[in-house]
């Protein structure tokens, strides 16, 4: 059994209640991983080693329940194209997919820990990461094992979009995700997840193929309402999956439905800050009840993002969070959407993930954009 004291902890962000529960010149004591003590540093027991914060706060690590950070190939130009008046379109997804399929496993590992280890500097302590880029069964399970090496939080994505080759053959593509793709990715995937919008997944699609991996053991979640109002979150409502993500637009009964079946509404704020899309009023969320989720939707495509304060800071600016707000949706909200009761907060009992930021309180983060330097601690 070892133990870790943090003392001199300027402000505690150990967020017991959705106000952060914030405790100043507090002191955290870690044993096996897990948060067994939080007080005064005047009353902190001794402890194996010592870490002093030097005043500055801490916050838990950021959990990002989405995204897709296993992938090959480069779409800068798709950026440039957007940023000059283009719109998005799903079609950009079988660029990716081609350049993934060409990689080895040793490409895709190591663009995968480039990519982690700049997420970890930003705060992100957890990760979910889905797979999508290989749509067909050997690229699908390759990526699903690379993502297992370093996250239990893995999502099958075959129903991203139809791949080329199956552009004619719709049907035949879901029968091979809802079976054999299926089978090969299953042990290596908590959750599966369909990309039910324009350009993709019908609803009545998309429920046949969440069904399919339901029966399988997989716990469900959507990409919904991103490019249009199609009915992917009252699909999430119906079948009580654990969160709808992007819910760009929405409408107030669809909202309401989300409240009542307690699914989770996951905002990207990058996805529509590099696509240039108007972003969803997170206060409609809140008002309506609907516990919300900040996630980086890290991908190639629509948010080449690694940074969880800037997501945050976008989130305030453009979609109405506080900073509280967008913080605890960060942290516990998206430990919520990952139905990980261990994570986000740090109260006595929780997973030890946390993050020492070199500034008094956690409103430096929004403030200063993330750009802060800080000590992650993870267990
Ligand atoms: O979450 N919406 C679907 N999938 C990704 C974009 C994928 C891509 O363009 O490569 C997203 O935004
Ligand atoms: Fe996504």
């Amino acid at each position: 059994m070892t133990s870790t004291l943090i003392s001199n902890i300027g402000e505690l962000v150990t967020n017991s209640d959705k106000k952060l529960g914030l405790i100043n010149n507090a002191a955290l004591v870690i044993e096996n991983g897990k948060v067994v003590w939080i007080g005064p540093t005047s009353k902190a027991p001794g402890a194996d080693s010592r870490i002093d914060a030097e005043g500055g706060c801490v916050t838990p690590g950021f959990v990002d329940s989405h995204t897709h950070l296993v992938f090959s190939g480069d779409r800068s130009k798709d950026y440039e194209a957007r940023m000059s008046g283009a719109s998005y379109a799903t079609g950009g997804i079988n660029t990716t997919v081609a350049a993934t399929r060409a990689a080895s496993d040793d490409e895709l590992r190591s663009n995968l820990k480039q990519r982690l280890n700049l997420m970890r500097e930003s705060g992100i302590t957890t990760v979910e990461i889905k797979s999508g880029y290989g749509l067909d069964i050997e690229t699908e399970a390759r990526i699903l094992k690379i993502a297992r090496e370093f996250t239990t939080e893995t999502t099958f994505l075959g129903a991203h979009v139809v791949p080329k080759e199956f552009a004619e053959r719709r049907g035949e593509y879901i029968d091979l995700v809802k079976g054999k793709m299926l089978d090969a990715c299953a042990p290596n995937s908590k959750w599966i997840d369909v990309f039910c919008d324009q350009g993709a997944f019908t609803v009545d699609e998309a429920r046949e193929i969440i069904n399919a991996g339901i029966a399988k053991g997989l716990k469900g979640r959507i990409h919904g309402n991103q490019l249009g109002d199609t009915g992917g979150a009252e699909l999430a409502a119906e079948l009580g999956l654990a969160s709808v993500d992007h819910c760009t637009h929405i409408s107030d009964s669809t909202i309401e439905r989300l409240a009542a079946q307690k699914v989770v509404a996951t905002l990207l704020p990058g996805a529509e800050f590099f696509t240039r899309s108007p972003y969803p009023n997170a206060r409609r969320f809140l008002d309506a009840g609907v516990e919300i989720a900040l996630a980086t939707d890290c991908n190639p495509g629509s948010s080449y993002l690694t940074s969880m304060p800037i997501a945050i800071s976008i989130a305030i600016r453009e979609m109405n969070l506080n900073p509280m707000e967008a913080l605890y949706a960060a942290t516990r909200g998206g430990a919520t959407a990952l139905q990980r009761e261990d994570l986000g907060h740090l109260s006595i009992g929780a997973t030890a993930n946390l993050v020492i930021w070199d500034a008094p309180s956690y409103l430096h983060i929004p403030y200063r954009m993330g750009v802060i330097s800080n000590r992650v601690i993870t267990n």
